[in-house]
């Protein structure tokens, strides 16, 4: 595909990640994550990687160029949701004060020819990609049609789905070596070691009604275990605050855990 063509399609998308295509054409992501650093993910080469919630795929067409044996990305939500439509919605019951129904997500938002997966194509076919995709609900696929995984990436996701430990148990099932879990965390000072779980029953988290929980280190901890990983790392962790802030508890922070089989 010539650069001009390439630009244009670019253009008619609304990406979530900024991807390097090549040839000088980067993809105009919204999404204001971190992207992860190197030492924040462990050894990828030679190793199966699925990536739960990828989106546009920035992390697994990663992981593809990092040297894993295979990749598959696997969406749901983001492919298949009109977010326009759902965000009018959503304005709407903000106006009302009343909290959205997550439900229409899959009735009167759902569109089965997945517009959301324009970008994880047309990036796939920019970039010469392997990456397989596969759709479905993460919380309600079958783990035996998907497979077992080296590493699972599992990055920005946990905070949006309403059963943490029964997610959690999921990815545990899908996952032979190593899971890298990011997710929206809470610091209260004085509380550093419980574990704790923060629900917003609103938009309170960045304006999104799909942002469920705050869990703290401790708490994600102790939620792999309890779905069955052996061990867990924290990678990326609570804030330093400066000591001569007053505290203004909790805080909101990343978190990134590496959870070993
Ligand atoms: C905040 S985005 C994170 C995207 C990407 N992993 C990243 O870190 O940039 C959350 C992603 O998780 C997906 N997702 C949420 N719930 C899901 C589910 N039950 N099954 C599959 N994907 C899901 C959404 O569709 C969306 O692509």
């Amino acid at each position: 595909m010539d650069k001009e063509t390439l630009l244009a399609r670019v253009a008619e998308i609304q990406w979530c990640h900024t991807i390097d295509l090549g040839n000088g054409v980067v993809t105009p992501g919204l999404s204001k994550t971190k992207h992860l650093a190197t030492d924040e993910l462990p050894p990828i080469e030679g190793r199966s990687v699925l990536d739960i919630g990828a989106w546009d795929g920035l992390n697994a067409f990663r992981a593809e160029q990092m040297g894993a044996s295979r990749v598959v990305a696997l969406d749901h939500y983001a492919w298949g949701v009109d977010m326009a439509e759902r965000n009018r919605y959503w304005d709407e019951c903000n106006a009302q004060g009343v909290v959205p129904d997550y439900r229409l997500d899959e009735t009167r938002f759902w569109h089965p020819e997945l517009p959301g997966m324009r970008g994880f194509e047309l990036a796939k076919e920019a970039l010469g990609s392997t990456v397989e995709a596969k759709v479905g609900d993460f919380m309600k696929i079958d783990p035996a049609e998907v497979g077992t995984f080296d590493v699972v990436l599992f990055l920005g996701v946990l905070y949006h789905l309403r059963e943490p430990l029964a997610a959690l148990e999921r990815v545990r099932a899908l996952c032979n070596g190593v899971a890298v879990i990011e997710t929206s965390s809470i610091h209260i000072p004085g509380f550093e070691s419980e574990g704790l779980i923060r629900f917003y029953s609103a938009d309170e988290l960045d304006g999104d009604y799909g942002n469920y929980f705050g869990i703290s280190a401790p708490a994600l901890a102790g939620l792999a275990r309890a779905a069955g990983f052996n061990s867990t790392k924290v990678v990326a962790g609570p804030p330093q605050l400066r000591k001569s802030r007053r505290p203004q508890p909790p805080h909101v922070y990343r978190l990134l855990m590496h959870a070993f089989v």
